[in-house]
């Protein structure tokens, strides 16, 4: 019983002082002001062909470094690999989106060998 009033007073007592005492507090004005901060990692952007469309749809989680050095793969390799970082990944890429930057990576990383372009956006398709 005696624990429990000394609580009761601990908690109610500095508020009621304060309150008592007649301090007021001053309305607050947040002052907010730039900070600049440099953040790990180089900041890049995607450049060259099919830049703007990559960095619309993976510089959110990949830096171009790390795309840029995956190996020459055909088209519907990364048409499959687009569509998984939609599906498993949760990237918000539009399926209007799928062929323009599967030409983007075809374009930037070439075909492997043996895999002949086909028609205007078709590179590789036939397999
Ligand atoms: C929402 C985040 C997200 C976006 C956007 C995204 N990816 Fe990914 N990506 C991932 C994750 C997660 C992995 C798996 C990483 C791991 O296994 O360590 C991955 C892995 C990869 C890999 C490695 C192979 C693999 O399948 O694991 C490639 C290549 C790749 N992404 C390409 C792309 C390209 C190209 C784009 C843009 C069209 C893109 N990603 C957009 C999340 C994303």
């Amino acid at each position: 019983m005696r624990t429990r009033y000394l609580i009761f007073l601990l908690s109610v007592v500095p508020g009621a002082t304060l309150a008592a005492s007649g301090v007021t507090f001053p309305a607050s004005k947040i002052d907010l002001k730039p900070q600049s901060v440099t953040l790990p990692g180089s900041g890049a952007r995607y450049e060259g062909p099919g830049a703007a469309v990559l960095n619309t749809n993976c510089l959110l989680c990949h830096s171009p470094a790390f795309v840029d050095s995956q190996p020459p793969l055909p088209a519907d390799v990364w048409k499959s690999e687009v569509t998984k970082m939609r599906d498993s990944f949760g990237a918000p890429i539009g399926d209007a989106a799928i062929p323009d930057i599967v030409r983007a990576l075809v374009e930037r990383h070439g075909l492997p060998a043996g895999n002949a372009p086909g028609g205007e956006g078709e590179a590789g398709a036939s397999g």
